[in-house]
């Protein structure tokens, strides 16, 4: 038998994840010695000096098995969020999360998940694995999010839906009521997901975490990550909070031991620093401010972001642009892979990266 006949034929038609570049690769590539990466949407301070004690503190336990089910991380996102712990699943970054809801709930061959077009590959990659439909509703023109046209697009064999809020790549957020409006109008046997990978940078909170609702809603899965503002995206933790019924069978299907024991402590401790968190909080939405508008100046089409990146569409080809800044040592987001190739997504850095960045590009406009 060929090798390509033995392989489920969804996985040989299947694209592998795209994903940002990386620093050694570009040094190499332009034999630079000054790189800077703006395309993973990581934090932009790093990881905190808090938590990088820990994790050092914690390195001679590395020997020993974590606990199954993250224990002491779960109770601390309890406890953070004001939410039972039978609640809360901690997974190996919220990939995890969302892989496991995917292959709990969808049926192959019988179900299929929803979502909008031009969005975080997951969601399309983990529906392929598991040999699922996976469908999407296109966006409107500025690239909202129609959720009228999802509750259209639903029926019996919508196991799952997706809505990413703020979005990537594009930054914009949805407002929680309509979200949860949009809870009250999909079938009861569809799962609403609500992937808040970006909440922390929505200003103001309140008005788009879905975790106000928290008392309210069931049927719904709120997804958060500590990649992003907590600085721990090498370390994989992320969580969902949900039904208890939901948070059973995602612990039964996880892999018992998928979050280690260095990032189920320094997710503990990245919780408690409130003054790093802060921190991230205050440099990325100052500095988002001043790249948009420094990027409108340049002659850019800047999508209003509530996460920490900025999606554009520059006055020159997107992938000219693209290569000439990544000669440069600057690496940004070529969106080709989410289908919106006129457009470049950059992530907020320290401020000293953004000046960078902005300098780099304009030389490049002005040619
Ligand atoms: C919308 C969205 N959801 C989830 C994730 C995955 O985050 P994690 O690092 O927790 O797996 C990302 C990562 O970039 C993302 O953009």
């Amino acid at each position: 038998m060929e090798t390509a006949d033995r392989i489920r034929p969804a996985l040989g038609l299947m694209d592998p994840y795209s994903p940002g570049l990386s620093i050694e690769e570009i040094k190499g590539r332009y034999g630079l010695a000054q790189v800077i990466k703006l395309a993973s949407n990581e934090n932009p301070l790093g990881v905190s000096p808090v938590v990088q004690k820990i994790i050092s503190g914690y390195a001679a336990m590395a020997f020993r098995y974590p606990r199954p089910g993250s224990p002491d991380l779960r109770r601390a996102i309890a406890r953070e969020f004001e939410i039972p712990e039978e609640r809360i699943v901690v997974g190996n970054g919220s990939d995890e999360i969302i892989d496991l809801i995917v292959r709990a709930l969808a049926v192959p061959g019988r179900d299929h998940v929803l979502s909008y077009s031009s969005n975080f590959s997951m969601y399309s990659q983990v529906c392929q694995v598991c040999g699922v439909e996976y469908r999407q509703v296109p966006r409107r023109a500025d690239f909202t999010q129609p959720l009228e046209e999802l509750v259209q697009a639903c029926d019996e064999n919508t196991a799952v839906v997706f809505v990413t809020s703020p979005d990537n790549p594009t930054g914009l957020a949805s407002q929680g009521e309509e979200i949860a409006i949009l809870r009250g109008m999909l079938p009861p046997s569809t799962l609403l997901v609500v992937d808040e990978a970006y909440i922390d940078f929505a200003w103001p909170i309140e008005q788009y975490t879905m975790l106000q609702y928290k008392e309210q809603l069931s049927n719904i899965v709120v997804v958060r990550t500590f990649s992003k503002a907590y600085g721990l995206a090498g370390l994989r933790v992320g969580f969902g909070i949900m039904d208890d019924w939901l948070a059973d069978v995602l612990l039964k299907a996880k892999s018992p031991f998928s979050v280690n024991i260095l990032a189920e402590k320094a997710g503990v401790a990245a919780l408690q620093d409130q003054e790093f968190y802060l921190a991230t909080l205050d440099l990325v939405l100052k500095e988002r401010e001043r790249m948009s508008k420094a990027l409108v100046k340049l002659g850019c089409e800047v999508t209003p972001s509530q996460a920490n990146f900025i999606m554009f569409r520059p006055p020159a080809p997107a992938e000219d642009v693209f290569a000439k800044l990544l000669a440069k040592g600057v690496i940004v987001r070529l969106l080709a892979s989410f289908h919106l190739p006129d457009h470049l997504r950059v992530s907020i850095g320290r401020q000293d990266e953004n000046k960078l960045f902005l300098k780099t590009l304009e030389d490049i406009l002005n040619g």
